[in-house]
């Protein structure tokens, strides 16, 4: 607290600190724009997607199924089993979180599910993001060509990848 009446130079000093929090944040932001739409990148490498195989057959193949097909094949997008718990759903592209950007693929393996009735648990205590990043490359290296073809357009329409984007 000002215990004085701000004088004409704290009015002047705040007014500069203003100024140049604009420029800065202005300077910054095509660089932190491109960091954030790099983020999301469909991994090729293949011994990252070999890693990834093995964490998911050890880690999430119980519930998420047979190469992602999710835990029930006539269920792919999820829902309630017979007893009101989540079902987990495909992965494989057959249900709908495939449309989710990469950065919330990572929160939701990270985080877990916030629903009381779901088994999704957070991984992050257990996994690294480098991890986690690669259990994902291994997810997609499983869906077939037209379907990241069409990840990739929906995610330069949703500005979330810069249109010369390439796998
Ligand atoms: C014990 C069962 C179980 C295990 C193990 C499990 N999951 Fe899940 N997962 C679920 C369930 C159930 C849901 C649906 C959660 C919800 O809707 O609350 C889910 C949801 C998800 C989602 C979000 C899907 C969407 O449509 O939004 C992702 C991504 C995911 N899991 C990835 C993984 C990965 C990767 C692993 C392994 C590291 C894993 N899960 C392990 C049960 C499991």
């Amino acid at each position: 607290m000002l215990l004085r009446k701000p004088s004409k130079a704290d009015i002047v000093l705040l007014a500069f600190l203003a100024v140049t929090a604009v420029f800065v944040v202005i300077a910054i932001e095509p660089y932190w724009t491109k960091i954030i739409k790099q983020q999301w990148y469909v991994y090729t490498d293949p011994g990252r997607i070999r890693l990834g195989e093995k964490l998911y057959l050890t880690y999430c193949q119980d519930c998420h199924g047979h190469k992602a097909s999710g835990q029930f094949p006539e269920k792919p997008k999820g829902g309630l089993d017979e007893l009101g718990k989540q079902v987990a759903p495909a992965l494989d592209g057959t249900g709908h979180s495939f449309h989710h950007p990469l950065n919330v693929w990572h929160r939701q393996i990270k985080k877990g599910s916030r629903l009381k009735n779901s088994r999704m648990k957070s991984w992050e205590r257990r996994m690294s993001q480098y991890e986690i990043e690669s259990v994902v490359a291994y997810i997609q290296s499983l869906w077939p060509e037209e379907l990241l073809d069409q990840y990739q357009k929906m995610m330069v329409e949703r500005n979330i990848l810069p249109p010369q984007a390439k796998r």
